[in-house]
This record gives C-alpha cells, sequence and structure tokens, in this order.
C-alpha cells in the first residue's frame, strides 16, 4: 500500500457513540430452537448473547447522533458521511441518504460495502477526503445481519447480530492520527462467504477461519511497516470481532498478548461493519485510550477483504 505524503492534511477523532439491536438473543435461547449447545458456542467461537433489531438507517442515526453531540459538532457543519454497511435498508437510495436527512447533515454521503472490513475502509476513505479538504465527516459501520442470517442454519446463525458504531473524523492542522493503511480484497474467494440478493448468508466455516488469521495478520504488518512501528509499540488492537480463536491467533502471530485487544464479541457477536468501530467505542469509553498511544485496527470479511490501520491517538506530531 503506498504511504502517506508527507504534509498531507491529517484527521483525529473527535466523537464516537454506538447502538445495539434492542432484543438480546443469548445463547441458550439459540439451544432452545438449535441442534447446539451454550457450551459449544462459547468454545468455537467466545460469543455469549448478542443483540437483534432495528434497521441499519436507525441504529445508524443513533451512534452517528451520539458521535456527533459527544464532538459538539452541528450537524451543519459536517462535510460528508460515509456509511460502511453490508445490509443496506434497500437496494436504491443508499442507507447513507437516509441517515444524512434524518440526522440534519448538509452534505455529501454514500455507502461502502467491504463487508466485515467496511468500517476500516470507510475510515481509510474519510482520511482521504480530508486530505483534499473537507474538515469534519461522520463515518459510521453498521450491519443489520439478522436479517439475512438463516435462524435455522446453526453454522451461522450462533455468530450474526446487529449493531452500529460511529466517529466524527475532525481535520487537524497540527497532527495526523493516521499513520499507516493498508486495504485488501480477493474476489477469488467470495464462494466462502456470500449471500445472493434477498438470500441469506453461506459461508464455509473452516476455510474462512483459515483465511482471516492470514489475510489479518499480512495487512497488519503492511500497515505497521507503513506507519514505521512494531508490534510491540500497539497499547491496542482493535480486531474484527468474528471469533475470539481467529483473534487469538491473529495476536499470536502478530507478537500482541491478548491483553491488547480490544474484545466485545461476547456480548455483541458479529456485527460486520459495526463490529470495529463497537470495540473501539468500548475502549475509549473505558478509557483504555492515552494521548499518543498506536492504536491498529484490523479486519477481514467477504470479498475477501481485509483492511487495516494504525493510529496514534490525538495524532502526531510530525
Ligand atoms: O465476519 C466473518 C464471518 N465469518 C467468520 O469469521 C467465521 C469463521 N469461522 C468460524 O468462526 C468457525 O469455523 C465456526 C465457529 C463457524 C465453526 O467452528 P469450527 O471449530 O470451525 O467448527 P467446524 O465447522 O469444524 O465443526 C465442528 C463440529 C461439526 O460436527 P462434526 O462434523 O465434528 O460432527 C459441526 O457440524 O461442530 C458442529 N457444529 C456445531 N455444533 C454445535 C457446527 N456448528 C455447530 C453449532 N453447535 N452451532
Amino acid at each position: 500500500m503506498p504511504n502517506i505524503p508527507s504534509g498531507a492534511r491529517g484527521a483525529v477523532i473527535t466523537g464516537w457513540g454506538s447502538a445495539l439491536g434492542e432484543n438480546t438473543v443469548t445463547n441458550e435461547d439459540l439451544a432452545r430452537v438449535l441442534d447446539t449447545s451454550n457450551e459449544w458456542i462459547i468454545e468455537r467461537t467466545g460469543i455469549l448473547e448478542r443483540h437483534v433489531g432495528g434497521s441499519t438507517a436507525s441504529l445508524s442515526i443513533e451512534s452517528g447522533r451520539k458521535a456527533l453531540q459527544m464532538a459538539g459538532v452541528d450537524p451543519t457543519e459536517i462535510d460528508a458521511l460515509v456509511l460502511a454497511t453490508t445490509t443496506p435498508d434497500r437496494s436504491v437510495p443508499a442507507t447513507s441518504a437516509t441517515v444524512q436527512n434524518a440526522l440534519g447533515l448538509k452534505c455529501g454521503a454514500f455507502d461502502v460495502n467491504a463487508a466485515c472490513s467496511g468500517f476500516v475502509y470507510a475510515m481509510i476513505n474519510a482520511h482521504g477526503l480530508i486530505a483534499m479538504g473537507a474538515r469534519k465527516v461522520l463515518v459510521i459501520g453498521t450491519d443489520t445481519l439478522a436479517r439475512i442470517t438463516d435462524w435455522t442454519d446453526r453454522n451461522t446463525a450462533v455468530l450474526f447480530a446487529d449493531g452500529s458504531g460511529a466517529v466524527v473524523l475532525e481535520a487537524s492542522d497540527t497532527g495526523s492520527q493516521l499513520l499507516g493503511w493498508d486495504i485488501d480484497a480477493d474476489g477469488s474467494a467470495e464462494k466462502y462467504l456470500y449471500a445472493e440478493l434477498g438470500g441469506n448468508i453461506k459461508m464455509e466455516g473452516k476455510e474462512v477461519f483459515r483465511r482471516a488469521v492470514r489475510i489479518m495478520v499480512d495487512s497488519a504488518q503492511k500497515s505497521l511497516a507503513a506507519a514505521g512501528i512494531t508490534a510491540e509499540q500497539l497499547t491496542l488492537v482493535v480486531p474484527h470481532q468474528a471469533n475470539i480463536r481467529i483473534i487469538q491467533a491473529a495476536c499470536e502471530r502478530l507478537g500482541v498478548p491478548m491483553d491488547k485487544a480490544a474484545l466485545v464479541l461476547q456480548h455483541v457477536g458479529n456485527t460486520s461493519s459495526a463490529s470495529i468501530p463497537l470495540a473501539l467505542v468500548d475502549s475509549l469509553d473505558r478509557g483504555r485510550v492515552k494521548q499518543g498511544d498506536y492504536l491498529l485496527l484490523v479486519g477481514f470479511g467477504a470479498g475477501m477483504t481485509a483492511a487495516s490501520a494504525v493510529l496514534q491517538w490525538g495524532g502526531s506530531a510530525s
């Protein structure tokens, strides 16, 4: 991936928010209707419960509004809305148009579909817009996977859920937060994870697992190299929340201890485009991130996409 040109205007995150589907579904709830068990789901995935409900627009509006409020930014000041989603509410128009109107934004709005890597793709896009003159960009990652999950298929029903996470990015003339980035895709692997229009998610779980670890690590290493830092310097890794075992394997290969990983999948399941921002927002709310800390966002998903970004919290001085 290209390095960020010196002198490109940077950005910092100034507000954040999240939203979850209103109904909680526990493993026990699933075990009542599927040939599965609480023990199997915990051992093989790390998930205890997930949240379902709401539309992609309604969850995005909730998380986006919280992020704007926290940043103290009036909706009319936002120059662009980038919404990462794999589950738009309609084919046309983009769900970002509905969200733009509901939040009172007066700017361009577009959806990005890069599956579970979508939020990182959206963040990188947003930094590009800021480098090109935008001053404030709202970035949201939302998915309502419950709507495209076959609830009789135990291979997928135990994993997927609904949620949203949002951040406000503001131009910074004193330092850049994004130090290195990478985006990747391999369309030849699309057969392992897909949903036809109007259909449910189909997945070859084992093959996705195998590839996931490799492409996450590969992408993360490219971003770290571009940022000029080592994995040891990271304070926090914010991985896609698909399966605790995928996160463990990726962290091990990167040489990052698990206590540096942001984890919310126990309580939210796999929310695709929302997964990384939900984990990021949780860490920020818990005060896990301090000025100057190095963060790695890293995801993988259908496509098969991968994306990563190394951020320095508050922006680097250089
Ligand atoms: O956002 C990206 C989306 N996808 C992913 O990240 C998924 C990546 N893959 C995974 O997370 C894992 O492959 C799964 C969690 C989907 C499955 O775990 P696994 O350890 O790879 O299990 P498996 O597919 O090898 O299945 C092992 C056994 C099989 O039974 P047999 O053949 O050994 O008798 C399955 O039929 O577990 C059975 N099984 C289940 N048993 C109870 C599969 N799903 C379930 C289930 N409950 N829900």
